[in-house]
């Protein structure tokens, strides 16, 4: 219609017009971190076993890795596209000196990484700490210091000892607290002299709705059930886990503050996958379905964080199914950010279904009777990007820190991941180039406006395992051959360098 092709056309000189804007590292800070972004499952392990189906009780890999909640997942086949596993990944393990190089001849200041917890603890607190992990990251962290790229720390990025699993079904466990605490204690005392930026956790909420809800990460529980997933109780598993896991935060970065923060003067967050949700029409319905999704997807975990208690529009809607922090639990949570982590991907659309009726699978209890996506009368928000419902949306960005900084009184953030996948192998990724520039013209207005952002970190390095996608879809600055395991620049690293390293940018 009429209507349709002129909203397509604003879309699209919108779109030209971001993609022209000009982007240089003066228009940010002093002292900005820019870096790129990995985790250890996805890059850096090495699993010489052969974990066939099922985990052999004691079993490590090369450098004494204890295995793994993922290397288990993955072995089952049908869990992961064209069965691939994360056994040798990028090979980092063996090569991160010359990773390192490579980011020092990016210009990068910063580069953020997971710390694999059955490297450190291959049996969780059930058995010792490997020497050769802790050596491990003591070489990494030495030579990211040497290159003058400061390390920003991730202590857990979706991977756990298998035998936390086992034992006692990890985050569904209180158990758990204790024992992560007990790992981030042991990272604070070993690396905490020389990494000054930790973050506890990675997505919380991504893991409890694709590990809790939809099956498709480990432990694969799901609502209804289907391939190899186990059916969970969706009610209540993805809550009980949500809460452990605020909990483990909160035990760690107690620790950090009271022992390790005073000494070592770091500072310690989380990296929690922040979306955009904008209503689907301008309706009021619509604005408060938004808001609920916000508070769904990013306040159920910040609010605690910040504010000390989960958020009313969760509560309303989940009632007495909600845990309660206690009064201890409240004070503390308050103080237990120094910074929150944003990794921003996706901007969507949200539609009320409270009041009408929409098709929400099995998945509204976590989803707060919110229907959304990422296209309104058949025009898509923004460009496809490989991953389905990621699209090109570089205002959301803006937005999503508007949010944070309205609704968190302006706390320090960091953008630890934001970037754009494509399945194809090629080196020439100007449309990745575009994602960045946009993006980062975005943040750059963002913190105009007043926005406490301090860093910003390309998702990532180099192609790695994506989860459930295995090796087919790729993040990287550096295209990376997984026969050879050659790395290569992209036409972005070289983009990245000179926006970088030149002062005047870039086209
Ligand atoms: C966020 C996750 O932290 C990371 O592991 C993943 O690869 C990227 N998103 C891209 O999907």
């Amino acid at each position: 219609t009429p209507i349709q092709f002129f909203i397509s056309l604003i879309i699209v000189l919108g779109r030209v017009v971001i993609c022209h804007t000009e982007i240089s590292r003066s228009d940010f800070p002093d002292g900005f971190f820019f870096g790129t972004s990995t985790s250890a499952y996805q890059a850096c392990v090495l699993t010489v076993l052969s974990l066939v189906s099922r985990w052999i009780e004691g079993a490590v890999s090369e450098g004494g890795k204890g295995v793994n909640n993922w290397d288990v997942f993955t072995h089952i086949q049908g869990n992961i596209a064209s069965g691939d596993n994360g056994d040798v990944a990028d090979n980092h393990y063996h090569v991160y000196k010359d990773d390192v190089e490579m980011m020092h001849s990016l210009g990068v200041n910063s580069y953020r990484f997971s710390i694999s917890w059955a490297r450190i603890l291959p049996r969780g607190r059930f058995g010792d700490i490997n020497p050769y992990g802790i050596e491990f990251y003591n070489n990494l962290i030495d030579e990211l210091l040497l290159k003058g790229i400061a390390p920003f720390a991730t202590l857990n990025h979706f991977d756990i000892p298998q035998e936390l699993e086992e034992r006692y079904g990890s985050w569904l466990s209180s158990l758990i607290q204790d024992d992560f605490a007990y790992f981030a204690e042991i990272c604070f005392r070993s690396f905490g002299d020389r990494v000054k930026y930790w973050m506890t956790i990675n997505e919380p909420n991504v893991y409890v709705k694709f590990g809790y809800l939809k099956g498709q990460y480990p432990p694969g529980r799901c609502s209804s059930p289907f391939g190899n997933c186990t059916y969970g109780d969706s009610e209540t598993e993805p809550i009980i886990a949500t809460h452990n896991l605020i909990l483990s935060h909160l035990k760690a970065s107690s620790i950090y503050k009271i022992r390790y923060q005073p000494k070592q003067g770091g500072y310690i967050g989380i990296a929690l996958n922040c979306p955009m949700y904008i209503p689907m029409t301008d309706t009021e319905m619509d604005r408060q379905a938004a808001k609920r999704a916000m508070a769904f997807d990013v306040a159920w975990y910040l609010d605690p964080l910040m504010l000390g208690d989960y958020p009313s529009e969760v509560r309303n809607c989940l009632g007495n199914q909600l845990p309660k922090f206690s009064k201890a639990e409240m004070n503390m949570l308050k103080d237990s950010l120094d910074f929150i982590g944003v990794n921003h991907y996706i901007t969507l659309y949200a539609k009320d279904c409270i009041h009408s009726a929409c098709d929400l699978g099995g998945s509204h209890a976590i989803e707060g009777f919110v229907y959304t996506s990422g296209e309104r009368n058949g025009i898509p928000i923004g460009e496809r990007t490989g991953i389905s419902r990621f699209f090109v949306v570089p205002d959301g960005l803006e937005k999503i820190i508007g949010y944070l900084k309205a609704r968190y009184n302006n706390k320090p953030m960091f953008v630890t991941e934001n970037g754009i996948s494509s399945l194809d192998q090629t080196t020439e990724d100007s449309k990745r180039i575009e994602y960045h520039k946009s993006y980062l013209a975005a943040l750059a207005q963002a913190i105009r406006e007043g926005a406490d952002v301090r860093g910003y970190f390309v998702w990532s390095l180099m192609d790695n395992f994506e989860w459930i996608y295995g090796y087919s879809m790729r993040f990287g600055l550096h295209h990376v051959d997984y026969h050879t395991m050659k790395r290569t620049p992209r036409l972005s690293a070289i983009w990245y360098k000179n926006f970088l390293t030149n002062d005047i940018q870039t086209d």
